[in-house]
């Protein structure tokens, strides 16, 4: 594994290591820890806001050795127009990685290519890989496994979220339901590239929701998408998670968020707060799941 640049592009294996090696590495967890990166620096370079990405791998790093360095995207001359395949030369001459988040997942492929350094995507448009890896070790944590069990996808089915959890479904064989308005479900092109999966989409949120092991959702208004805020919030109410579809849910079915939460909108606050405690592991499982990656790409 050279990068991180979605789920898409890695194997069964490759993700159930990441997540061994992320569970090895929560329970060693220590100041005076094995330095893997030392000496490293490894550009982060942000476009949109974060708080999660930001701190967990600002820590991570520092962690395992290596010094990040945050480049606002609006500070560096990224923002005044310098073409991304320059910047990603400049800094294959000084840096030993690189953190992205923002938009086009092009940007983050051609970071990649001409900077020759190991690439994590951060968050695009298109897919939130570390989230995704989070959220799996904490699915480990608390069910034991995603094996045979039931995922359940609910609101903005066609975000970078729920297509991160298509590739992980498809790669990883477990059932996904995407329960999403038609205007919000994945797109015909996506689909296509998906091909044959475990993954199942409908507009009825109480039918998805029984039987499930896990409820996930995210924000209705996703980073770039603020104009469309007044019909999306119209158009996704149907699909809160809230104490009616939890009591769908099997027993003992987990509640996740990747955050930040708006309460009564994805989810309530009652249903928020009595799952806090698995919401805010997987929050925490950030770090760890991120310096699994940080390990891995370092050692490749
Ligand atoms: N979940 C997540 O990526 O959070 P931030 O936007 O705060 O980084
Ligand atoms: N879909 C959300 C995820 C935030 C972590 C966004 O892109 O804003």
């Amino acid at each position: 594994m050279k990068h991180l640049l979605g789920i898409e592009d890695l194997t069964k294996e490759d993700i159930e290591s990441l997540i061994g090696s992320a569970m090895e590495l929560k329970a060693a967890r220590s100041l005076d820890g094995d330095k893997p990166l030392f000496g490293q620096t490894w550009a982060m370079i942000f476009t949109k806001s974060s708080t999660r990405t930001r701190v967990s791998f600002e820590v991570g790093l520092n962690e395992l050795g290596a010094r990040p360095l945050f480049l606002n995207a609006n500070d560096i001359q990224i923002g005044r127009g310098e073409p991304i395949k320059d910047t990603a030369r400049v800094l294959g001459r000084m840096v030993h990685g690189i953190i992205i988040r923002t938009f086009d997942q092009e940007d983050v492929e051609q970071l990649a290519n001409y900077s020759g350094l190991p690439t994590i995507n951060a968050l695009t448009d298109e897919e939130h890989p570390c989230q995704i890896l989070a959220d799996l070790l904490t699915i480990k944590e608390r069910l034991g496994g995603w094996e045979r069990k039931k995922v359940v996808f609910f609101g903005d089915g066609d975000c970078n979220m729920a297509r991160s959890w298509a590739w992980a479904s498809k790669r990883l064989g477990f059932e996904l339901v995407i329960a999403a308005p038609e205007e919000f479900q994945l797109d015909a092109d996506f689909r296509d590239r998906l091909g044959d999966s475990p993954v199942t989409i409908t507009d009825d949120a109480e039918a998805a929701a029984a039987g499930a092991d896990v409820l996930y959702t995210d924000t209705w208004i996703s980073m770039g998408k603020e104009e469309e805020a007044a019909d999306r919030l119209r158009v996704l109410a149907p699909f809160q998670i809230n104490s009616d579809i939890v009591a769908k849910a099997n027993p003992g079915a987990i509640v996740q968020h990747c955050l930040p939460a708006y309460r009564g909108k994805e989810i309530t606050e009652e249903i928020l707060e009595s799952h806090a405690d698995a919401i805010f592991q997987e929050a925490e499982n950030r770090l760890h799941a991120q310096n699994a990656v940080l390990v891995a790409l370092a050692g490749a």
